[in-house]
C-alpha cells in the first residue's frame, strides 16, 4: 500500500515538471529536475521510466512512445534531447547534450570560485558546448553506456554494454567499446 502511495506522489511530483503521455509507469528511483517551462520535458505514451530527467537552461527533453528508460540512468539536456519510439534504454547510461562544465580552464576557475554553487548562475551549464543527441527509433542502449553531445544513434542499432559513444552510429549498426567503434551492420538482414 505504501509502495502504491508513494508511486502515486512520485507521478504527481513529475508531472508538475513535465508533460506525461497516457500509461506512464515511474518507478520509485525516477526524477524530474527541469528550470524551463514543463513543456521542455514531453513524455510519449505507454513509457516506462525509473531515470532522472535533467532540462537545464532551456534545454529540451522529448521521449516518444513505448519507450523504456531504466533505473540510475540519467539523461541531462541543456540543448535538445530526441529519444524516438520504442527505444530502450538500460539501467546506468548516461545521455547528455552538453559538457556540464566548460573546457576553458578560465570560464572553469570563475565557476569553481563562486560561493554558492547551489544558486550561483556560475554553476549552470550555460558555459558548457552542447549540440542535440538524437536516439532513433528501435534502438537498444545495453547497461553503463555513455551518450556524449552531438550523436545521432541510428533507428535499429545496439549500443553494447559500456560504450561510449562520442560520433554518430548508423542505422542497424552494433557498436562497443571507448571511444565506441562498429562491430556489426546491417543487423537486420
Ligand atoms: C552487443 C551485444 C548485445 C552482443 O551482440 P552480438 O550480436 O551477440 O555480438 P557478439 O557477441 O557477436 O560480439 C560482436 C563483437 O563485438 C564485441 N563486443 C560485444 N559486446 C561488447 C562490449 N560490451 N564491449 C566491447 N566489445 C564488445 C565482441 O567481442 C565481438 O568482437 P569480435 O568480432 O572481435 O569477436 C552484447 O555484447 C551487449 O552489450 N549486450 C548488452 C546487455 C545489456 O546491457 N543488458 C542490460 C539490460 S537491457
Amino acid at each position: 500500500m505504501f509502495r502504491i502511495i508513494k508511486k502515486i506522489f512520485i507521478k504527481y511530483r513529475i508531472s508538475k515538471h513535465a508533460i506525461l503521455g497516457r500509461n506512464v509507469i515511474v518507478f520509485n528511483t525516477t526524477r524530474c529536475y527541469n528550470d524551463g517551462e514543463k513543456r521542455n520535458i514531453i513524455v510519449g505514451n505507454h513509457c516506462v521510466l525509473g531515470c532522472s530527467l535533467y532540462a537545464r537552461n532551456g534545454g529540451k527533453i522529448r521521449i516518444g512512445n513505448n519507450t523504456y528508460i531504466g533505473p540510475n540512468t540519467s539523461i541531462q539536456a541543456k540543448e535538445s534531447i530526441i529519444i524516438d519510439d520504442n527505444v530502450i534504454v538500460a539501467n546506468n547510461v548516461i545521455i547528455l547534450d552538453n559538457n556540464n562544465h566548460p573546457v576553458n580552464p578560465k570560464m572553469r576557475l570563475i565557476m569553481s570560485s563562486c560561493k554558492n554553487y547551489m544558486s550561483d548562475n556560475l554553476w549552470t551549464w550555460e558555459n558548457a558546448e552542447s549540440k542535440p543527441v538524437h536516439i532513433c527509433e528501435n534502438v537498444w542502449i545495453g547497461r553503463d553506456a555513455r551518450i556524449l553531445k552531438g550523436v545521432t544513434i541510428g533507428k535499429g542499432s545496439v549500443i553494447a554494454l559500456g560504450a561510449i559513444v562520442t560520433h554518430n552510429v548508423p542505422e542497424y549498426s552494433i557498436v562497443a567499446g571507448n571511444p565506441a567503434k562498429i562491430v556489426k551492420s546491417n543487423i537486420r538482414n
